[in-house]
């Protein structure tokens, strides 16, 4: 199936600064490797026609030519009759398959390490709650004590909830792509942050729907733009990261929250918060409100939709994530999930009741241990690139690294040549946009951004690029 034909001009954009010294054809050829290993050239894409393209980047046909040949060597994409040639795989030949060598660091996620009291917890559910396993072991809306312990959270926090508005999902992407499909419908308009976390985006063109960008900058929120942008737009559904955002670990100023919320909602619109990053502060930890809280009236409160998870705070794998919504939606919501899935195993179910029990002290290890991170990733790059501007951040687990010039995905590519994986500014905006920025997650441990900053300066005096073969998982999460 042909996903899409990528136009020459299209390719020229996704590429950016894709020269590096090496032999052209080969330069290309793993620049577009390097776009399709990290998702922004689909499988199924057909890549552009030979000639348009050698007069789009102003290189010979021969060059266009033996690169494509190279694509189709390598497996990852194939010619196809009237298509010309077409990407056929995400990792092609066994290299693709190869785990990743001991020695690499691996910051395309933004996933922290397991919180370290998690084996003690595992250990105590079977312990302490032994009628959790004596049912089934799945359910499609959350045990009552959890979702019991979630709501209370919330109305701690300064938002009343009751635990009927709450669904237990299967991770906060889970809950994202469930409020999409049940809400948006092909043609709808929908409205993320520009950047912002590329699965969302995902999840929102899946449905059909057109998706526009409300522009978050990294110092800063324009609010008349924004604002007038969300007129607009008038979307159906709009997705924000308002507390501590990914990538760019910014947070929506508090006068803002109120007018763009009423603007959103005043023609029937819903509102995705996800605060999945929201209560991962840095240094101390403080509270939080919730970004439904900023609503002046109930009406535009009920159109909010937050979502969150365990997953950055207690660990990933749990894949433990929530809904809270109207107990209207939540039912609808229910219904429209088991289309796709049966449920979320009660195993994690009860130690994410344990983890919330202590949530307090597990964040506030989290704030201590991501301080010392950015502060070792702020150093490094203070000492090995001088030109590079780190942001400040209030928390969350990235920083958007502004490289002074265009050239992220060439030092992504640079960087995999080395044993450093990182995701370049374009995976989080559309396509071509942010080559100047790339994501740092200062949720890894701090030996391996100092070691990452290390490589990356080396690789990048070197003006090494990466062999194709060497580019193994690239999903960003
Ligand atoms: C803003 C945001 N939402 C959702 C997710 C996915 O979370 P989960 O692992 O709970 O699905 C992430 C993970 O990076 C994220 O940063």
């Amino acid at each position: 199936m042909i996903a899409q034909r990528l136009t020459a001009r299209r390719l020229v954009e996704l590429l950016g600064d894709w020269r590096g010294l090496g032999h052209s054809y080969r330069e290309l050829s793993e620049s577009v490797t390097f776009l399709v290993r990290d998702g922004t050239i689909p499988v199924g894409t057909a890549l552009p026609a030979e000639r348009p393209l050698s007069e789009a980047l102003g290189v010979s046909r021969t060059t266009v030519s033996a690169s494509y040949q190279q694509l189709r060597e390598s497996g990852l994409a194939h010619s196809r009759q009237g298509s010309g040639t077409v990407v056929r795989t995400q990792r092609p030949l066994p290299a693709g398959d190869a785990p990743a060598s001991e020695d690499e660091i691996d910051l395309t996620t933004a996933c922290p390490a397991p919180w370290a009291g998690l084996g003690a917890l595992s250990a105590r559910a079977f312990a302490a709650h032994p009628e959790a396993f004596e049912l089934i072991g799945y359910d499609t809306i959350g045990q009552l004590e959890l979702r019991r312990a979630i709501a209370d959270r919330y109305t701690a926090r300064g938002l009343a909830t009751a635990p009927e508005q709450i669904m237990v999902t299967l991770g906060a992407q889970h809950a994202n792509f469930l409020i999409a499909r049940t809400l948006l419908r092909r043609g709808d308009r929908s409205l993320i942050e520009s950047p912002s976390y590329p699965n969302a985006r995902e999840a929102l063109a899946a449905t059909g729907a057109l998706v526009a960008e409300l522009p978050v900058a990294a110092d800063g929120y324009d609010a008349a733009s924004i604002l007038s942008i969300a007129a607009r737009t008038s979307p159906r559904l709009t997705y924000l990261i308002p507390d501590n955002h990914n990538p760019t670990g910014q947070s929506m100023p508090q006068e803002l929250r109120s007018e763009l919320l009423a603007t959103l909602t005043a023609q029937g619109g819903h509102i995705i918060a996800d605060e999945t990053t929201a209560e991962l502060t840095l240094g101390q930890p403080r509270p939080v409100l919730p970004f439904a809280a900023a609503a002046e009236h109930a009406h535009q409160r009920d159109s909010v939709i937050t979502v969150g998870s365990l997953g950055k705070s207690v660990w990933g794998g749990l894949r433990i994530g929530w809904i809270r919504a109207t107990p209207e939606l939540i039912a609808q919501l229910e219904v429209s999930r088991r289309i796709s899935d049966l449920g979320t195993g009660t195993w994690g179910q009860v130690i994410a009741r344990l983890a919330l029990e202590q949530y307090d002290e597990i964040l506030a290890e989290r704030a201590v241990e991501h301080a010392a991170q950015y502060r070792a990733l702020a150093e490094q790059v203070a000492a090995d690139f001088p030109e590079w501007t780190l942001p400040r951040v209030s928390g969350g687990v990235s920083a958007w690294v502004d490289l002074g010039g265009r050239h992220a995905t060439r030092l992504a590519r640079a960087g995999a040549k080395h044993g450093v994986r990182l995701a370049p500014g374009p995976r989080f905006g559309s396509p071509g946009v942010f080559e100047r920025f790339v994501r740092f997650p200062f949720s890894a441990p701090a030996a391996d951004l100092r070691e990452s900053v290390r490589r990356l300066r080396a690789a990048w005096d070197e003006g090494a690029v990466a062999d194709p073969g060497e580019l193994t998982r690239q999903a960003v999460v």
